[in-house]
């Protein structure tokens, strides 16, 4: 799955080139890997449905799943040429991979090994969500170089935005197979799906979703696994949200791991992101385990939302 993003010059014209040359190989790498462990990753989560006796560092009780794909991916994805640092849901610190992280050609890899793992119990969707950043983390969403998903549906598909595009494979031969090139959010929304429980939505927040519901040219879809309710969103356009909730102004999703790779992505098809009031990739970050109240979708109800919450 090679591809090469677009390689800059620095002031003698070699060095910037050389250092874009070999972090263009480096995402390269991760993309590879991600869609390589995908099969591992769903074959492994037979017999790890229950959960461990651990907690991430969110305080959310582990599936086995969630630490068998976490490791997986860690030890995959620190072993590339090029990844400075491995970051996860899962673990409370940042995994120094052994490579100077401020390096021109370095990148660091954050990600949500199993998402949606509350799923594995009535064995619904979940996936696998992954950022790849030119920074140490935490990091601000600005500094995303490439994104992407894994979606465990009744078929594995992947979406990977980088160099400007976002482009959709199917993963389930021995190489992926290109679904679909420059994809782009539909301009006209058909699908919601909200998370939190409605009582705990704040006022401004539940006035936008009652608007939302009651255009008649708009459907419910909400299966309980951001990736899942996204995937659908960026298909059909739309609006995905787990927004602030009144004991919990910053939400439940984890801005390094969640907001900044899905927005990244929904941006990139021509779709908004926003905390409410700016986009996720703007957030600055305190920590690596941050949450943001995350709203995501076609430009025009995102638009909408932050007009309501004004
Ligand atoms: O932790 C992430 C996640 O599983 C998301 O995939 C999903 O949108 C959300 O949590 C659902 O959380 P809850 O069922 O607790 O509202």
């Amino acid at each position: 799955m090679s591809e090469r993003d677009g390689g800059g010059t620095d002031a003698d014209g070699t060095g910037g080139e050389r250092a874009d040359t070999g972090r263009a190989a480096t995402i390269d790498a991760i993309v590879d890997v991600v869609a390589d462990s995908a099969e591992d990753i769903r074959s492994g989560l037979v017999g790890r449905r229950g959960k461990s006796d651990r907690e991430n560092p969110s305080g959310d009780v582990q599936a086995e799943a969630d630490v068998y794909a976490d490791d997986l991916l860690e030890a995959r994805l620190s072993a590339i040429d090029g990844v400075a640092e491995y970051a996860s849901e899962e673990r409370a610190d940042v995994v120094d991979c052994g490579e100077e992280a401020t390096a021109a050609d370095t990148v660091a890899v954050a990600v949500d090994p199993l998402d949606g793992s509350s799923n594995l119990e009535p064995n619904n969707t979940m996936g696998t969500v992954f950022a790849v950043y030119d920074e140490p983390l935490p990091a601000p969403g600005t500094s995303i170089v490439a994104s992407g998903w894994v979606l465990y549906g009744p078929i594995t598909t992947m979406a990977v935005a980088r160099g400007g595009t976002v482009t959709k494979f199917e993963l389930s031969g021995e190489e992926p197979t290109v679904v679909e090139e420059d994809v782009t959010i539909p301009d006209d929304p058909l699908v919601y799906g909200f998370g939190g429980r409605v009582p705990d939505w704040p006022d401004d927040f539940a006035e936008f979703a009652r608007a939302v519901e009651s255009d008649p040219s708009h459907k419910l879809r909400y299966g309980g696994a951001m990736i899942g309710d996204v995937n659908q969103v960026l298909t059909y356009g739309g609006i995905f949200a787990y927004p602030a909730l009144a004991d919990n102004p910053r939400g439940k999703l984890r801005l390094q791991f969640e907001g900044n790779p899905i927005g990244h992505l929904i941006e990139t098809a021509g779709g908004r992101s926003s905390d409410g009031s700016r986009s996720l990739l703007s957030v600055e970050p305190n920590e690596l385990h941050d949450r943001v109240p995350l709203h995501v979708g076609t430009a025009v109800l995102i638009d909408r939302l932050e007009a309501t919450l004004e």
